[in-house]
């Protein structure tokens, strides 16, 4: 089975264009549990744009029953300060995934590069996995959002990572280009290469996750990839629930990833 981890930073991106209350980032996390989520990702950003302090806090000590929490940051002290603080806590986050952060980009644009900052990469790893004696029992898993090449996922492995979040954001790109006609264009060659790097992973120990630009029409021949564990998908669920609800917009995304036998 396939894991579902369902950001919600744009549940909170909504509620900060008034500085306000709602809608609740608690609730959206409840409802996407309810539609079939195991895992709620938010990225705590350094400028804190849409996922605040207390919003991580909150989904830390609230959430349970087996749901994860995937906290995305960027790979600095003060990040690693608050993630082994609420571990310390709360027992959660279960799941940090590094990826790179730029002030101005409207999403995660590229993936992190690993190749070169393996030495920062394996010390900032190795304090999240020890996990500063944490209520949970242990570290957090911690992984990487990386690009999908052998370089990448060699690099990732030599820092100690326990898992790789393939991008695939450029699988996306080519699969709206040639409308889901993997006759066209370079859309299975994007694919392969999301399989290869997956495989690769596993090769190295490593668990298989992809995400980014993930949707409704595109998500299904990366759901039924070997190995993959875990898919990470926001902006179209969310999107999706302005008309039908988050509940149903997650039940209908993890329908789409079950086995189509
Ligand atoms: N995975 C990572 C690491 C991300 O940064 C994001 C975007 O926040 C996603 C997955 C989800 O991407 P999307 O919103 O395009 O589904």
């Amino acid at each position: 089975m396939i894991h579902l981890g369902v950001n919600i930073d744009h549940v909170a991106t909504l509620r900060q264009a008034r500085r306000g209350h709602e809608p609740d980032a608690l609730q959206a996390a409840h409802e996407a549990v309810l539609g079939g989520a195991s895992i709620i990702t938010v990225h705590l950003r350094e400028d804190r744009r849409h996922i605040t302090d207390g919003d991580v806090e909150r989904l830390a000590a609230t959430l349970s029953g087996g749901v994860r929490l995937n906290l995305e940051m960027a790979a600095t002290d003060e990040m690693v300060k608050i993630a082994l603080r609420l571990r310390r806590a709360h027992g959660a986050p279960q799941m940090v995934t590094l990826v790179p952060e730029k002030r101005q980009e409207l999403t995660t644009e590229g993936g992190l590069n690993v190749v070169g900052v393996e030495a920062r990469m394996k010390t900032v790893v190795a304090r999240l996995k020890g996990g500063g004696g944490a209520k949970g029992g242990g570290g957090m898993t911690v992984s990487a959002f990386i690009e999908a090449s052998d370089r990448q996922v060699a690099a990732a492995a030599r820092a100690g990572f326990d898992a790789c979040e393939f991008h695939t954001g450029p699988y996306a790109h080519a699969f709206a280009a040639s409308g889901g006609d993997f006759g066209l264009g370079s859309v299975g060659a994007e694919l392969d290469r999301v399989a290869n790097a997956g495989a690769a992973a596993w090769e190295l120990g490593m668990r298989f996750h992809a995400g980014h630009a993930l949707n409704y029409q595109n998500v299904r021949p990366v759901a039924a990839l070997d190995g993959v564990a875990e898919l990470h998908i926001g902006h179209s669920i969310v999107s999706r629930a302005v008309f039908t609800g988050l509940r149903s917009a997650v039940a209908e995304m993890v329908r789409l990833m079950e086995p189509a036998w």
